[in-house]
């Protein structure tokens, strides 16, 4: 499903020219305050990123979306969706993930696109639940996560010398 629509937003595949506005997005510090990885350091690491996106769309079928505002066609405005990953402890997991462009936060964009990923996986995916992982002291992601229907389930000590990150469940049946 390369294309998925919400209200105000369309969520596709991202593709090979869509890298210029990951480094815009994910080279910003402020997208990056409570990522211990911290900002993309040059549009290479951007480039490294994009092609695991893509790799996981083919593989799958679905992925991370590169997200446009209906109202503004062929803008980027944020990156976000569903991806596997291997958590220490959790197995393999379907994570929810999300970053935005700071020009358009405090719109409602995170939670759309997330109710547009938890409708697209009850419809298309063969599995139980989603996940979160958010730092602790991300109030802004926590409370999106919550407005979801997501609930904290444990934790998972993936930053060394930090306090353990959130884990936080959406089921889905
Ligand atoms: C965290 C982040 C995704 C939040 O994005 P967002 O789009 O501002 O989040 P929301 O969807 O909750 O929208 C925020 C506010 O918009 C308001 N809003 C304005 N118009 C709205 C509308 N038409 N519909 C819904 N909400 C609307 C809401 O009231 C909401 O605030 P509230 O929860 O206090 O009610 C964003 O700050 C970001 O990209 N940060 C950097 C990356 C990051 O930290 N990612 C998460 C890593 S775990």
């Amino acid at each position: 499903m390369k294309h998925y629509a919400t209200d105000r937003l369309t969520l596709r595949q991202p593709d090979l020219a869509d890298v210029t506005r990951l480094f815009a997005i994910y080279g910003d510090p402020e997208t990056n305050r409570f990522n211990p990885a911290g900002p993309h350091a040059d549009a290479s690491v951007s480039m490294q990123v994009l092609n695991r996106w893509r790799e996981h769309w083919e593989n799958h079928g679905f992925g991370v979306w590169a997200i446009e505002e209906k109202a503004k066609p062929g803008i980027v405005i944020g990156f976000g969706g569903l991806g596997w990953a291997e958590e220490e402890g959790w197995g393999w997991i379907v994570n929810l993930g999300y970053r935005f462009s700071p020009a358009v936060w405090g719109k409602g964009y995170a939670t759309e696109m997330g109710q547009g990923a938890i409708d697209f996986a009850t419809e298309r995916l063969a599995v139980e639940a989603l996940y979160g992982l958010v730092r602790p002291q991300h109030e802004k992601s926590l409370r999106v996560l919550r407005k979801l229907g997501f609930g904290e389930v444990g934790t998972l000590e993936d930053t060394p010398g930090e306090p353990a990150s959130l884990v936080l469940e959406r089921p889905l049946r």
